[in-house]
């Protein structure tokens, strides 16, 4: 098990259409959930939920967004990796801002904190050895979508987290310099 600051440095997204079983079993998924659900929040408001998929549930939920996609007028292409898309990862978790107009708290800060969520699962699941891939797809802005996947038209999708493992270890990816992101303020 990589310490905590090699994890950080190490940890990289493997591609939903790379994972392979086994995903996270009850315990290790409850695990996750525990430390997704860590993260700061301003004002204490949990503005935020998770929807697991998991087992037959994919595909079933895959065919009526296919239905739906066919719908929209996508091409025989498009449908059927939408029937797939959920079954790429063993389990793939929901994660969703129910941020709402608060007196104190601005919406921003607490659609913020659903991203946190987002990575802290994706980071959970990297130190307990899995894989993770935080997508969204057109089935996170599509109202009807939405509503087969379980989630409230006042809710948005921060992401869904594909969990399973890895065939082999993904390839490092460029990062940004730091000179191009850093800057010291400076009077
Ligand atoms: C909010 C959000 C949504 C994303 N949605 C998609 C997506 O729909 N499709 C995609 O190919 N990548 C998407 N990505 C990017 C993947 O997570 C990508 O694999 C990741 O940025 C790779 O970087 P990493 O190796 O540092 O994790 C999204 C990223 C974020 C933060």
């Amino acid at each position: 098990m990589p310490d905590a600051l090699n994890l950080l440095e190490t940890r990289r997204s493997v591609s939903a259409r790379n994972m392979v079983e086994p995903g996270p079993d009850d315990a290790a998924l409850q695990r996750m959930l525990a430390i997704a659900s860590r993260v700061p929040d301003h004002g204490k408001l949990t503005p935020w939920r998770f929807i697991v998929y998991s087992g037959a549930m994919r595909a079933k939920a895959g065919e009526k967004l296919a239905i739906l996609h066919a719908k929209r007028g996508a091409d025989a292409e498009k449908i059927e990796a939408t029937r797939i898309s959920l079954t790429r990862g063993p389990v793939v978790v929901a994660v969703i801002s129910t941020a709402a107009e608060h007196p104190k708290i601005p919406v921003w800060e607490q659609e913020m904190s659903a991203g946190a969520a987002t990575m802290n699962l994706c980071i959970a699941a990297h130190a307990m050895g899995f894989a993770a891939n935080w997508l969204t797809d057109w089935f996170a802005y599509d109202e009807e979508a939405k509503a087969v996947l379980g989630i409230k038209a006042d809710e948005k999708v921060a992401g869904f987290v594909y969990i399973g493992s890895k065939a082999e270890a993904p390839q490092e990816r460029p990062r940004p310099a730091l000179e191009t992101i850093v800057t010291h303020w400076s009077a």
